[in-house]
């Protein structure tokens, strides 16, 4: 286990944001977690688990323990003729598996590639793209219980799975579990989603297999979503929101493009890249923070922004679309 005192977050956090934590903690093992979890001192404290720290937002510094996992390891539990069953340390990193995956034939997770972050918040948030979400493939998520140092295994039905949600990621269960280990089941003979937006035509005359796949998936992210290594950033900073079909009706008939994609009878799903675009917000600033020109839905910081910045900037947004169309958007990333 690893403990620092009065440690920078710069490397932990991908809006690169030069906070400091008053103690950062690395457990290498669930007895190292288990340890912990006993202590005294620590249970005291205010504490945030993070992974990678690509989908949060520092406001200032954090007067607690941040706990960060280093359980690595791919662990083949099952393999038959038609896929696999891996163990997965919550610390990997999601971008790697995708590749080892991708690379060993095993199917269902490539459209995620080149998403930030670590494997357990995949499985915590449920992270998405290009008609592929992390739930389609989870079939366990391990956790250590944190009130008793118990482990206790989920199945995916238990996490309770749906856009960017899951039961862990519900404010009730906060606090509840850390995730040490999830299970991916892949397949040898995937069925491939080439139905999102651009992916088809960046296919167009080659071969369709999980590489050009990949490949192509990296491709249209490159040109649309700034690499958090040049620009900070933390993907998506809202959700899509969810309307009921009267509020849909009105809004489409003071804007008939509305992008709308149907999740029931009662609700359908707008764009909240859309609504800020309409809002005209793109390039907007407040401080160093900016409003992404590619992709609205994403705050960049641009220079030198602090948290602070960043999160007046995302109160602007939310202002601005509910004036306009009467919706309030959900974050995406979690503030501190
Ligand atoms: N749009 C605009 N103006 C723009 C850009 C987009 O109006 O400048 C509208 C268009 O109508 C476009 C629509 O937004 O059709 C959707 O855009 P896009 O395909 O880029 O997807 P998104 O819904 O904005 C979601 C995820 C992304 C993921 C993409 C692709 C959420 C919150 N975000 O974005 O995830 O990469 O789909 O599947 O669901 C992330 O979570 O960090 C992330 C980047």
């Amino acid at each position: 286990m690893k403990i620092y005192e009065n440690y920078s977050l710069l490397k932990h956090n991908t809006f690169k944001l030069d906070v400091k934590t008053r103690w950062f903690v690395e457990y290498e093992s669930e007895d190292d977690l288990r340890k912990l979890l006993k202590d005294e001192y620590f249970r005291s404290q205010p504490i945030q688990h993070i992974g990678q720290g690509s989908n949060l937002l520092f406001r200032s510094d954090f007067d607690g323990v941040i706990v960060h996992s280093a359980i690595k390891g791919i662990e083949k539990l099952e393999e038959d003729a038609t896929g696999v069953r891996l163990k997965i340390g919550a610390a990997e990193s999601w971008d790697s598996l995708v590749k080892h995956c991708v690379e060993k034939g095993w199917g269902g997770i490539e459209n995620l590639s080149a998403i930030p972050g670590e494997v357990g918040a995949s499985a915590c948030q449920n992270i998405g793209a290009y008609g592929t979400e992390a739930s389609d493939c989870i079939d366990e998520v391990h956790t250590c219980a944190i009130e008793t140092g118990e482990k206790r295994i989920f199945t995916r039905e238990e996490c309770d799975y749906s856009y960017r949600r899951s039961f862990f990621k519900q404010s009730e269960n906060n606090g509840l579990f850390y995730i040490t280990h999830v299970v991916y089941r892949l397949s040898k003979h995937p069925e491939f989603k080439l139905d999102y937006g651009d992916l088809k035509s960046r296919l167009a005359g080659k071969t369709i297999n999980l590489q050009t796949i990949r490949e192509a998936i990296i491709a249209i992210r490159e040109s649309k979503l700034p690499d958090p290594e040049k620009l900070g950033n933390a993907g998506s900073f809202f959700v899509n929101p969810y309307l009921c079909i009267a509020h849909y009706e009105g809004l489409k008939k003071h804007y008939p493009d509305i992008p709308h994609y149907p999740v029931n009878g009662e609700v359908v799903k707008t764009s909240a890249a859309w609504l800020i675009d309409r809002c005209g917000l793109k390039g907007k600033t407040v401080g160093g923070a900016a409003v992404y020109e590619k992709q609205p839905l994403v705050i960049v910081n641009r220079k030198n922004a602090t948290g602070e910045d960043i999160a007046a900037l995302a109160e602007e947004i939310r202002r601005a679309v509910y004036e306009k169309f009467k919706i309030e958007l959900q974050t995406e990333v979690l503030s501190i």
